[in-house]
């Protein structure tokens, strides 16, 4: 496995690539790896000659300076479990590489009816900072193929819509969200849970479960309401409930005015921010 931390020296590395033969796959992340990121680096060595792994905690897509001075870091602990799960390369680069002072990287702006509902609405921002840093790390790794997980619905939509407004030459491959046993979905922020939170906070998948069983019997108002009422016990706030058009990411006023429906939710567990969705219909 090779270790690169400047664009420069990954730069080189490609460049003794056989280019005929080799299809990369990459999967971005900011570290604090578990087995959800694992699981998007299996998804990418099945089908690519050689995986590419970042890990950059990016300071632009954090609206909150205290979430990112929370972040945790674990880049020892990162490094072996990409090891032990046959990564080729990562890269792991320091925030003047990636952003290098003085140059002016442009990046697309999405589209204000993707990121103006949920996340985008508590997170004014974060969504232009997570283009920004998808587009340029990108430009540095040249995959075929990039690994976003489904856990992070409304972002992997927004990239899919990046790489098909700028014509990227790229497939986005979006994987299952791998969950614990108790069905909370994996997350890098789930360790600074509290004991008792962290043994309740099944709650959400147990939200998007029930809502899921009730779709065909109940109206969209009332789906919501009782999600919200469910989400609302001591400890846990939810922030929002949405059941939106899969690709547009509009919320629906009626099911079956598409046929593709997820329900994504976020919701404060105690000082830990939580989010999860499910899709209800996919169309298929
Ligand atoms: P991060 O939160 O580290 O997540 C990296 C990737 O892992 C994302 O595509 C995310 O959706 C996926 N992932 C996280 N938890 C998962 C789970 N339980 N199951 C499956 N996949 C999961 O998302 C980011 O980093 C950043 O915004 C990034 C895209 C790297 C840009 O900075």
């Amino acid at each position: 496995m090779y270790l690169f931390k400047t664009v420069q020296d990954y730069s080189n590395f490609l460049q003794h690539l056989d280019g005929d033969s080799t299809s990369i796959g990459f999967v971005p992340t900011m570290g604090a790896l578990h087995d959800g990121h694992l699981s998007l680096i299996k998804a990418s060595k099945e089908q690519n000659a050689l995986t590419v792994c970042s890990i950059f905690v990016n300071p632009t897509q954090f609206n909150e300076s205290t979430d990112l001075l929370k972040y945790p870091r674990t880049p020892g602990k990162d490094i072996e479990l990409l090891a032990s799960a046959g990564c080729d390369v990562i890269f792991m680069p320091s925030p003047e590489e990636v952003y290098p002072p003085g140059v002016d990287l442009a990046s697309p702006i999405p589209p204000s009816d993707l990121v103006s509902g949920m996340e985008g609405q508590f997170r004014p921002g974060h969504f232009e900072g997570v283009v920004q840093v998808v587009k340029r790390l990108l430009d540095i790794v040249q995959p075929a193929r990039l690994y976003m997980g489904q856990k992070d619905y409304q972002q992997a939509a927004i990239i899919g819509w990046m790489i098909q407004s700028l014509e990227l030459p790229v497939e986005l491959v979006v994987c299952p969200i791998m969950r614990e046993e108790d069905g909370l979905a994996m997350s890098s922020r789930n360790v600074r849970l509290e004991r008792d939170i962290r043994a309740r906070a099944t709650l959400l998948h147990q939200t998007l479960t029930a809502v899921k069983e009730k779709l065909n019997e109940s109206s969209i108002q009332d789906l919501k309401a009782l999600a919200l009422g469910n989400l609302s016990q001591k400890d846990f706030r939810p922030e929002y409930f949405e059941i939106v058009d899969g690709v547009s990411l509009q919320p629906l006023e009626k099911i079956n005015a598409t046929d593709f429906v997820v329900a994504c939710t976020a919701v404060w567990a105690g000082e830990v921010r939580l989010i999860d969705n499910m899709i209800l219909q996919s169309g298929a």
